[in-house]
């Protein structure tokens, strides 16, 4: 099954595509990589699939539901990590917790438990009563990443999860990444790091200002270029052009 379906996804800033015409497919459990040098396209096309921004033309099916007539009914179904930090720097991290879960109604039992877990899971339960300001940008990251999946959504978006992060929260990310997947939710992430990209995809898409250049597994995409041990880098570049 399809769980993320774009149809000709589509934003125009003042006459500018930011995105144009992106279509692409993602199943259940799998986990996409949208690659793109700064300014593609890519947090726009994850604005537009979080219903953040009305896409100026097309739409996406997420879950079953229409990104544009059903978005409370998208909403439910996704969790989001954006680029930008939305955690409360003077609250502890518990506080960040259960303020995100009483947004989204959790009951108070539930919420306990599932806030423990999180928290263990990504490595930040003895930390828990500390406030955000002393924490590094590795643990404010990963404590994003709790919140995202605290209401227990099907598919998650990830804008640029481990930019600028220490490898040990890299490596924690990536493995509850994978975790997730073994578990059946979908992950739809943006990276700068090929690495990354490579390690963790199902299928990749590379765009590059706002289109869709190329899809594909890593592996069809390294054999798809002329090259000796080719790795996904060597396809961004083959794809995008060493200067832009
Ligand atoms: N709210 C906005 N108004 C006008 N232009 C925007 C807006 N948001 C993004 N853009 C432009 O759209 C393009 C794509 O931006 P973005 O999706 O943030 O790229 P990426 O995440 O790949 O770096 C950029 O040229 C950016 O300047
Ligand atoms: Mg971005």
């Amino acid at each position: 099954m399809d769980i993320i379906k774009t149809i000709g996804l589509t934003k125009r800033y003042n006459g500018f595509n930011a995105v144009k015409d992106f279509n692409i497919t993602i199943k259940e459990s799998e986990i996409f990589s949208l690659l793109g040098p700064n300014g593609a396209g890519k947090t726009t096309t994850i604005r537009m699939l979080t219903t953040l921004t009305v896409p100026t033309k097309g739409t996406a099916i997420i879950n079953g539901y229409d990104i544009v007539k059903n978005p409370d009914k998208v909403r439910e179904s996704i969790g989001v990590m954006f680029q930008e930090t939305v955690l409360d720097e003077e609250l502890t991290a518990m506080d960040n917790m259960n303020f995100y879960a009483d947004l989204y109604n959790m009951p108070k039992s539930e919420k306990k438990k599932r806030i423990h877990e999180l928290l263990k899971r990504l490595r930040l339960e003895n930390r828990r009563k500390d406030r955000v300001e002393t924490f590094s940008g590795g643990m404010k990251r990963k404590l994003e990443l709790a919140m995202a999946m605290l209401h227990k959504p099907k598919v998650l978006f990830l804008d640029e999860p481990s930019l600028g992060l220490d490898p040990q929260s890299r490596r924690v990310i990536w493995n509850y990444i994978l975790k997730l997947k073994k578990q059946g939710v979908t992950i739809f992430l943006t990276t700068h790091y090929m690495e990354e990209a490579d390690m963790l995809s199902d299928k990749v898409a590379i765009i590059n200002k706002g289109r869709v250049i190329v899809v594909g597994s890593p592996e069809q995409l390294k054999k798809s270029i002329r090259h000796y041990r080719p790795t996904l880098e060597d396809v961004f570049l083959h794809f995008v052009g060493e200067l832009d």
